[in-house]
């Protein structure tokens, strides 16, 4: 009888194209994929952040008072690639989540209006129909507001299973507030109710320590919606587009391991530094702790 143990993945936060770690991966490795790749706007995502009160440049604020400020950060990654081309890109990549993913894995697909309706499509086919799940609705209220039509504040989550067994635990999941608490006793009223579908949630506010600088940042909140719904402590939780590494964030505080990789330095530079901030990265099996989080790349 074989004693040997299945490869394991790799765990921590990885500079590296997507495509190149998902093909290296094992089958059937990774318990929660949540990935929130670029959303096909055809346009390059930038996010300069400001400090005012000091520098040399000046612009003009409240009551035309004029003041000072230094730029402190300037961070971008690219999303203009041609809509086909676009969807060849996610297709071969979430062809390989569905291969990498244990059978009672899931997978949640963030993207806005841009290409959800392109990506459903890609899914069913990959995962099939059956597999489908939920479209979560991630709803905020932020930004400038449209003139012509109702303002587009919504981004769209798919969440798909591998099989037709997979995790939710309900008990994990934070409550919200009944909208009439009067209707349904104190008891009720004071723990809450489950969220729907439908999320509110306000985004990364733009100022405060949860703000990394980095472009379409995601909030933490939201992620830990996610990894404590669907995965249990000690779960290999991965985030293929990362970004700042909010899944990672999550996973950790969760007690989850977790897998990040993106392809722009500045993004691992920023999730490596985020998850030394927010609590120790769990070291993958075979390495120290203070090897952990850290890649080849
Ligand atoms: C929408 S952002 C992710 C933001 C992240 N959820 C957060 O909270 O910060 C998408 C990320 O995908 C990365 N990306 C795009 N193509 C990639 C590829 N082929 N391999 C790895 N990362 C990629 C970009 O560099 C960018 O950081």
């Amino acid at each position: 009888m074989s004693t040997a143990l299945p490869p394991a993945a790799p765990e921590g936060v990885l500079l590296a194209d997507n495509l190149d770690v998902l093909r290296s991966l094992p089958e059937g490795c990774i318990d929660l994929v949540y990935v929130d790749p670029p959303f096909g706007t055809g346009q390059v995502r930038r996010l300069g952040t400001i400090r005012t009160g000091g520098g040399t440049s000046t612009r003009r604020g409240f009551a035309g008072r004029t003041y000072n400020y230094e730029v402190t950060s300037r961070y971008a990654y690219r999303d203009d690639m041609a809509l086909e081309d676009y969807l060849c890109f996610l297709e071969v990549r979430l062809r390989e989540m569905h291969r990498a993913l244990t059978p009672s894995g899931s997978l949640y697909l963030h993207l806005d209006f841009h290409a959800v309706h392109h990506a459903r499509l890609l899914m069913d086919e990959i995962f099939g129909p059956e597999r489908f799940l939920n479209e979560v609705i991630w709803a905020y209220d932020f930004g400038g507001r449209a003139r012509d039509r109702w303002p587009r504040k919504h981004d769209n989550i798919l969440w798909y299973a591998k099989s037709d067994h997979w995790t939710f635990n309900t008990a994990d999941i934070d409550r919200i507030p009944y909208m009439a608490p009067g209707l349904v006793g104190p008891e009720k009223a004071r723990r809450g109710k489950l969220p729907t579908d439908t999320w509110w949630l306000t985004i990364v506010p733009t100022s405060g320590r949860e703000r990394t600088g980095y472009p379409t940042q995601k909030p933490l909140k939201l992620l830990e919606r996610v990894v404590a719904a669907s995965s249990r402590p000690g779960d290999l939780v991965a985030d293929f587009f990362c970004g700042s590494g909010t899944t990672g964030v999550a996973a950790a505080r969760l007690g989850r391991r977790y897998l990040l990789v993106d392809s722009n330095p500045e993004a691992v530079s920023i999730a490596r530094r985020r998850l030394q901030l927010d609590g120790p990265p769990r070291p993958a099996p075979g390495e120290t702790a203070s090897g952990a989080g850290s890649s080849p790349g």
